[in-house]
């Protein structure tokens, strides 16, 4: 056998970054968003103060609050034009794909907020992104279902502007839920950061090259649909619906922990988490409050997930491995009980998740020192050697 060829580049690998915006410490189960507690953060504030938060460091005052709140709201439609990008899509598109799309072409339009060398284009592209998420996610949906897209209503508080671009149609009114608006607005919170998780370091990377904003964000969408990642509360939610009953618990269980089968528990585990992660608890207490708010007392899908966190956490393999629900694991039921399709999980984690994604590419472009990311490899493939002429191989 030919020696394996190592290379030791003699440095150990540089992903790791300096950032100020997300803490986690996955022993003890905390998160902060600068320094806030997610558990004080999702009782007492609201998403798109979150949003400030994340971008400038600092919970606003009133004035600045109020500021802000007025330039997002006057950033939420988007480019007309943009309407004719989705009829290139087929309608059973997965949302996903249709707003990695989407996203990735905004940079046609919006071209005053392209030159990263710019701090202002920079801010504005921050703005733009945060404001016209919602608009993209909910235009996507409304494709897929075949009906018209509802213009942001710039009345409403941003999660209810979102509930509205989705469920209102033109022939009937269509008044928000302050209960479902709260419920998504705490969503959004949970999801709004989370340092350097693979999405977010997708972003980082592509951001590292000078890449334009819209781009690098339609990157991090593409990172986030993986199952393993944003893509878990579809697949958790379908996974609960696929045990179906409290009794086929034990069947799954049994196949999660087979090394030959290749499925997991879908919401459970966690790259960093090993204790708890701090969002589940305040998810499960949202998935609680939202359902018997609205009436739904015999989900069985509730049921079944409530019964399989409790097996989980006894089992000793799982405790063993240390996988214990993690964020995606209630959001499901939560938005199933508010009206959403499955496909539409991951594209709300997406709008929720791009305050943070485009808080980190600010933060990284605002480093005069910053340099390409370039993360190196152990190299195990073959030696160096000569070509051999077709006759003699
Ligand atoms: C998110 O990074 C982030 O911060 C992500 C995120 C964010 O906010 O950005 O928090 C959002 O992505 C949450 C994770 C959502 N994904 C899922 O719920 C999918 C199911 N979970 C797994 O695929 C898994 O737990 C991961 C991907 C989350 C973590 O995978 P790892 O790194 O392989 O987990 P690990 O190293 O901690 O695994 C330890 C062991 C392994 O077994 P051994 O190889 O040691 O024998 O536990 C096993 C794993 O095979 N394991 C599972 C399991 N997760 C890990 N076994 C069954 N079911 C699972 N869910």
């Amino acid at each position: 056998d030919a020696d394996v060829f190592t290379y030791d580049p003699g440095f150990t690998s540089t992903a790791a970054t300096d950032s100020a915006i997300t803490y986690i410490d996955g022993d003890k189960g905390e998160l902060l968003y600068r320094g806030y507690p997610i558990e004080q953060l999702a009782d007492k504030s609201h998403y798109l103060e979150v949003c400030y938060l994340l971008l400038y460091g600092e919970l606003p005052n009133a004035q600045e609050m109020e500021q802000f709140e007025t330039t997002v709201t006057r950033h939420t439609m988007v480019h007309e034009q943009m309407h004719y990008f989705f009829r290139g899509f087929r309608r059973d598109a997965h949302p996903m794909a249709t707003m990695v799309g989407v996203v990735g072409a905004m940079s046609a339009f919006y071209h005053d907020s392209t030159d990263i060398s710019d701090p202002w284009q920079r801010e504005v592209a921050a703005i733009r992104m945060v404001a016209k998420m919602p608009t993209v996610a909910a235009m996507a949906y409304k494709y897929s279902i075949g009906q018209p897209f509802v213009y942001p209503k710039n009345s409403l508080d941003y999660a209810g502007n979102f509930l509205h671009m989705c469920f209102a149609v033109p022939c009937e009114d269509y008044v928000v839920d302050p209960i479902l608006s709260k419920a998504m607005d705490r969503i959004m919170m949970l999801h709004a950061d989370h340092e350097q998780n693979a999405s977010t370091s997708t972003v980082r990377l592509a951001g590292s090259s000078g890449a334009n904003p819209f781009a690098c964000i339609a990157a991090g969408i593409a990172c986030l649909w993986g199952p393993a990642h944003g893509g878990a509360n579809q697949a958790c939610l379908e996974m609960l619906r696929e045990i179906g009953t409290v009794d086929r618990i034990p069947e799954f269980i049994a196949r999660a922990k087979d090394k030959n089968d290749p499925f997991r528990l879908m919401g459970f585990g966690h790259r960093v988490y090993k204790n708890f992660d701090p969002r589940a608890k305040v998810m499960k207490e949202s998935a609680d409050e939202v359902l018997d708010l609205l009436g739904i007392h015999n989900n069985e899908t509730l049921k079944v997930a409530k019964e399989l966190e409790k097996i989980a956490l006894e089992d000793e393999y799982f405790v063993s491995k240390k996988l214990y629900p993690n964020v995606d694991f209630y959001s499901g039921i939560i938005l199933e009980a508010m009206g959403f399709p499955t496909s539409m999980f991951t594209p709300i984690f997406a709008l929720s998740r791009t305050v943070g994604w485009i808080s980190q590419w600010k933060e990284m472009l605002g480093d005069p020192t910053q340099k390409i990311g370039r993360p190196r490899q152990r190299y195990i493939g073959a030696p160096a050697r000569d070509y051999v002429e077709v006759p003699n191989r």
